[in-house]
This record gives structure tokens, C-alpha cells and sequence, in this order.
């Protein structure tokens, strides 16, 4: 398949339009950070979250930049993928709504701006203090799980670095959460990360 093919179906996932809701994220600071080593050694699932506190904007954009952002003049990401297929989305859910990340252009695009944290608890309370829910939608049965799960390991990197709670997550509502978000076809969220900052 032709790379604007592929381009034009990423985009596909989800019905998504532009709107005024659209966050505009500040340059990813893809300076510094501690030593890798220590960096892997600190890495942690944590379930505490500052429900009063919301991600900073830097800080949100430095968790996407790292999660799933584009590294290389050539489009090449922070993460590999089969074929340089790429074919999987990065969500963001918030109280404010859920939002598709474009890494090229640095934005956020809002889905829906209604509350569907619920959606994301399955009897797990804690996750509904967390201000950021990353989820990963992909549609690839072969390769989808192995590139949600480098994306979540960069993701639980960078939060060991920076401090922040974090917890790779299964336990949620999929089908709720496909319809909701209008996902297309057989794309579905395969997996999440709770994360925030700690609770005092
Ligand atoms: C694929 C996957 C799914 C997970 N799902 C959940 C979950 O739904 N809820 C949860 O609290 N933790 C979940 N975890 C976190 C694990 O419980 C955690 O990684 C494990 O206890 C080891 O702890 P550590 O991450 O601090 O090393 C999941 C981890 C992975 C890798």
C-alpha cells in the first residue's frame, strides 16, 4: 500500500473534526533527563493520583513526544513499528473530553469534549483520579499489541523521569469506548495507561 494510503487510513480511525476545542500543545522538551539506567530501575506502577491537579501542558506534550512523536526528518517515531506501518493512534481521555494525537503537527485534536472516564474504571476506583488516560487504538491484530506496548513503555519511562504516577491498564469498558469514540471497522483500544501526578 502507497505511504499516502496508509496516511490518509491512520487518520481513519475515528470520525474526527477539527474544532475549536483543538489544543495547540506547546515544542516538546526533548532535552536532559536522568541516566537511563537509573531511569529503567526507577520505573514503577503507581495508582496514586493528584485528582486535583491536571497534567501541564508541557508536561503533557513531553509525555506524547515520548510516547508516540515523530524523531526523525524522515517521519520515523520514537517507537518502531512493523514496516514503519505506524498504524496505530495515541488518545488522550481527560475530564474535558478525548482528543487524537498529531504528532506532526503538535496538536490535539478533540473527538468529544464529554466525560467518559467512567468508561475506564471496571471496578478500579483509583483510575478515576487520574487527569490523563492515554489510550491505543489500533486496528492491526498482528503486530498492534507489540507497538502499544513499546508506546507504554516509553510512556512509563518518561513518567519514572519526570516523577509522575503511572499504570499500564486492561480494565476498561472496549466496547463502550469503540462506540463512544465512533471508532471505525475492527480499530479498537487495545490498551491504556492511567497517569498524573502523584497524590500528596
Ligand atoms: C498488559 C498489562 C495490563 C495491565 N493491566 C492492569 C490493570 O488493568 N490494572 C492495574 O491496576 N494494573 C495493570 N497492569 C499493571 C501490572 O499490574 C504491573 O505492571 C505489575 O503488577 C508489575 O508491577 P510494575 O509495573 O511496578 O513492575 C497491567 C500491566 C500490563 C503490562
Amino acid at each position: 500500500m502507497k505511504k499516502w494510503c496508509l496516511g490518509a487510513l491512520m487518520m481513519a480511525t475515528a470520525a474526527v473534526n477539527a474544532k475549536a476545542a483543538d489544543i495547540a500543545l506547546p515544542s516538546p522538551n526533548t532535552a536532559g533527563g536522568g541516566a537511563l539506567m537509573e531511569v529503567i530501575g526507577a520505573r514503577r506502577s503507581q495508582r496514586n493520583f493528584d485528582a486535583k491537579r491536571n497534567l501541564s501542558e508541557q508536561d503533557l506534550a513531553d509525555l506524547l513526544w515520548a510516547t508516540w512523536g515523530i524523531s526523525s526528518d524522515k517521519g520515523l517515531r520514537v517507537v518502531p513499528t512493523a514496516r514503519n506501518l505506524q498504524n496505530i493512534d495515541l488518545y488522550v481521555l481527560r475530564a474535558d473530553g478525548v482528543y487524537l494525537y498529531e504528532a506532526k503537527g503538535n496538536t490535539l485534536k478533540q473527538l468529544t469534549n464529554r466525560d467518559l472516564r467512567s468508561l475506564m474504571l471496571k471496578g478500579q476506583q483509583f483510575a478515576f483520579d487520574a487527569p490523563v488516560h492515554l489510550l491505543f487504538v489500533t486496528d492491526d491484530a498482528r503486530f498492534g499489541d507489540f507497538h502499544a506496548g513499546s508506546m507504554y513503555q516509553n510512556a512509563g519511562l518518561f513518567c519514572a523521569d519526570r516523577g509522575l504516577s503511572c499504570v499500564v491498564r486492561a480494565m476498561y469498558d472496549a466496547d463502550e469506548l469503540k462506540k463512544e469514540m465512533g471508532l471505525i471497522g475492527e480499530n479498537k483500544v487495545v490498551m491504556s495507561m492511567a497517569i498524573g501526578y502523584p497524590a500528596k
